[in-house]
């Protein structure tokens, strides 16, 4: 049904657009046949140090993929953000800082304040010992320091894992431990919703595991008391004044790491997703101009966290990048009321506004009445990020937020993706709801059948895979390539398998259907299956368990696990809410379990593998149609499964 409606570009839209469908058909032709050319045209939108003569050379062949773009190039990212901007823009506020609290007061930071900060950050990296190569992990609430931090680690060639403020101690010091960082910052507190959130605690439990952490430097936010341990933890502000407030910028190779962001896979621990400089650069700053038709003194907004890739890419990298406004919001869209993201709006006159649809659904939930308090005309455009938008929030989106006015771009991408992949360029690319529209330049998507077969028709369906190389793709698993090569470039030879599933239509757009692996996305974020059964089995009493997603009206996805207890212990509601706590402590609060169904058996093959897909079938209260269970151990244990079922 959804297909039959197209939202044609608003003639505001065209006229301001720096892209009109026809470019946009022809740059896209150019940026496939021809990509070194494009390319090497794109990337002088950058300051390179050194300018790079190679542009692509790439390899999806398995075993040896190798990806390297503008490999003899130098440049660095926190002088592309910050310094060059400088001479004509110093004043301009690259950071607006809305706060948790709307009676607290918000703040701005120019590019000059932002050179200061970064400048003098990065020297107290430098005191602390910290050189080119290094990894810092930065475990910071929404405050501008979070930025700060990031682009310090750029400027002096160190490499940062933002691990986000939600995560538990264990989730923090696992992804310490795997990078190696000898150094943490973190605050001592931090904000969300009028509570407090324990960071600099969390930090200290997290560092009984990690060994190798020499320092932490600890932003003083809510101020309230914390412990500080001698000889390793110190006040950043006090560092940052016995500093040079100049750091000169290190040149880096195009192909030097930027960052690593631990994101969940559908097996094991989280995996460190690494990011270079050049190509990522170019990327972000790219499509942060295009997707959002960005202008410099346009107020940009994105509500993501910067733990997230979406804070990376597009409150950081990419509108600094462009010497764009960011604003930066500490809290929740429904505190003090659910007119909190509309107040934001009107008192900074917020022109682009960026969010995902379980915020959408959620608000949408609270009721339209609370997007009318507001004046919200300084909207032009809207996006939407992190996982498929129904068309009835898209429509809600539109009529209540947008006034029927505003373009709504629907960007489809993911951690490994840097940036965005698809998606309408407004103005030039007419919206379908729940659609994420056409590839950007370079990106070569294809519908693969689940065999691997290549869906040459245009109508298809299947999965989606990429067929070559674009600047902003990962380039490895930090200290893993092999899982790499195997993670994205093993099921389907020859092409990078995104793990989402996909409709094209006969008009060439792409329908995300979701993921097909065991990856959870939860309100947006993503979740290993994984990780929440080797939560759910440390506990004494959990023998076995199994988890699934099941459809969930404001999450988008919900956690179902199937659990079985030790031999003799007691099956009851109490050990449920135990069991919850448990995993929301050993993971973080995302990881919260929605249903537990307790499950004396699991369904196994006589081989012993669990059939997942009656276990999602069962979960999705869709249990008429089981498929084949000939192949079952013990077909009892699925009628149990059934009648037991708790998502009636
Ligand atoms: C997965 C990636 C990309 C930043 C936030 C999430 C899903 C993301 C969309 C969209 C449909 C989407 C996919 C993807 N996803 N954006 N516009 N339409 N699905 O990044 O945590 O790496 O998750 O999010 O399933 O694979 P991530």
């Amino acid at each position: 049904m959804s297909e039959e409606l197209v939202f044609q570009p608003s003639a505001d839209a065209v006229a301001r657009t720096r892209t009109t469908a026809e470019q946009y058909e022809a740059l896209y032709r150019r940026s496939i046949s021809d990509p070194d050319g494009f390319w090497r045209e794109e990337a002088q939108r950058l300051d390179w140090m050194k300018p790079f003569t190679k542009v692509k050379n790439t390899s999806f062949e398995y075993p040896d993929v190798s990806i390297k773009w503008f490999e003899d190039g130098e440049l660095n990212v926190s002088a592309n953000c910050i310094d060059r901007h400088l001479a004509t823009r110093a004043d301009t506020v690259a950071l607006i800082w809305e706060p948790d609290d709307p009676k607290d007061e918000a703040r701005f930071i120019t590019y000059r304040q932002l050179h200061e900060e970064v400048c003098r950050l990065a020297n107290v990296l430098k005191a602390k010992g910290v050189k080119k190569g290094d990894r810092v992990t930065i475990y910071l609430p929404m405050i501008p320091e979070a930025a700060y931090a990031m682009l310090a680690c750029a400027r002096i060639g160190a490499v940062h894992s933002v691990v986000f403020g939600g995560f538990s101690p264990d989730s923090l010091s696992g992804r310490i431990n795997d990078c190696g960082s000898k150094l943490v910052i973190t605050a001592d507190e931090g904000r969300r919703g009028g509570k407090a959130v324990a960071l600099k605690a969390n930090v200290d439990a997290a560092l009984e595991s990690c060994p190798g952490v020499e320092t932490v430097l600890v932003v003083r936010n809510t101020g309230n008391a914390v412990a500080m341990k001698a000889g390793r933890d110190v006040w950043v502000a006090d560092e940052a004044k016995a500093v040079s407030a100049d750091c000169p910028p290190e040149p880096m190779n195009a192909e030097d790491p930027l960052f690593i962001l631990y994101t969940s896979g559908s097996t094991g621990k989280p995996k460190g997703v690494l990011h270079t400089t050049g190509g990522y650069l170019v990327w972000v700053s790219l499509t942060h101009e295009l997707a959002f038709d960005y202008k410099p003194g346009e107020i940009y907004w994105c509500t993501a966290d910067v733990g997230w890739v979406t804070g990376h890419s597009y409150i950081v990298y990419g509108p600094l990048a462009n010497a764009g406004t960011s604003l930066m919001f500490e809290g929740v869209p429904s505190w003090p009321d659910a007119s909190r993201f509309w107040q934001v709006v009107e008192r900074h006159k917020v022109n682009i506004f960026y969010t995902a649809p379980t915020a959408i659904r959620a608000l949408m939930g609270a009721g339209a009445e609370w997007t009318e308090k507001n004046d919200l005309s300084s909207l032009r455009l809207l996006g939407s990020v992190g996982e498929p938008i129904n068309p009835e929030a898209w429509l809600w989106y539109h009529k209540h937020v947008g006034k029927e006015r505003c373009e709504i771009v629907d960007t489809w991408w993911q951690t490994e993706t840097g940036g965005f992949m698809i998606t309408p360029l407004p103005g030039a690319i007419p919206a379908k709801p729940g659609s994420a529209t056409k590839p950007f330049y370079g990106v070569k998507p294809v519908v693969l059948s689940p065999e691997g077969r290549v869906q040459e028709q245009v109508k298809a369906e299947g999965v989606l895979a990429i067929a070559d190389s674009w600047p902003g793709q990962m380039r490895t698993v930090y200290g893993d390539h092999e899982r790499f090569v195997e993670t994205y470039f093993s099921t389907y030879k020859g092409y990078y398998f995104t793990g989402d599933g996909c409709r094209r239509d006969a008009d060439g757009y792409y329908w995300i259907t979701g993921r097909v692996d065991d990856v959870l996305n939860v309100s947006g974020h993503r979740l290993g299956t994984a990780e929440v059964e080797s939560a759910l089995v440390a506990h004494p009493k959990v023998a076995e368990a199994a988890v699934v997603g099941y459809p969930h009206n404001v999450k988008g996805q919900g956690i179902y696990c199937y659990v079985t207890l030790m031999t003799g212990e007691g099956y009851d509601d109490a050990l449920k809410d135990e069991l919850k706590q448990w995993v929301r402590k050993q993971i973080g609060p995302i990881a919260t379990p929605d249903l537990i169904q307790w499950a004396p058996g699991l369904p196994k093959t006589r081989s012993g593998k669990i059939m997942r897909r009656i276990l999602r079938k069962v979960a999705e209260n869709d249990y008429s149609n089981l498929g084949d269970t000939s192949t079952l151990a013990d077909p009892g244990v699925v009628e149990h499964l059934v009648e037991n079922r708790l998502n009636r």
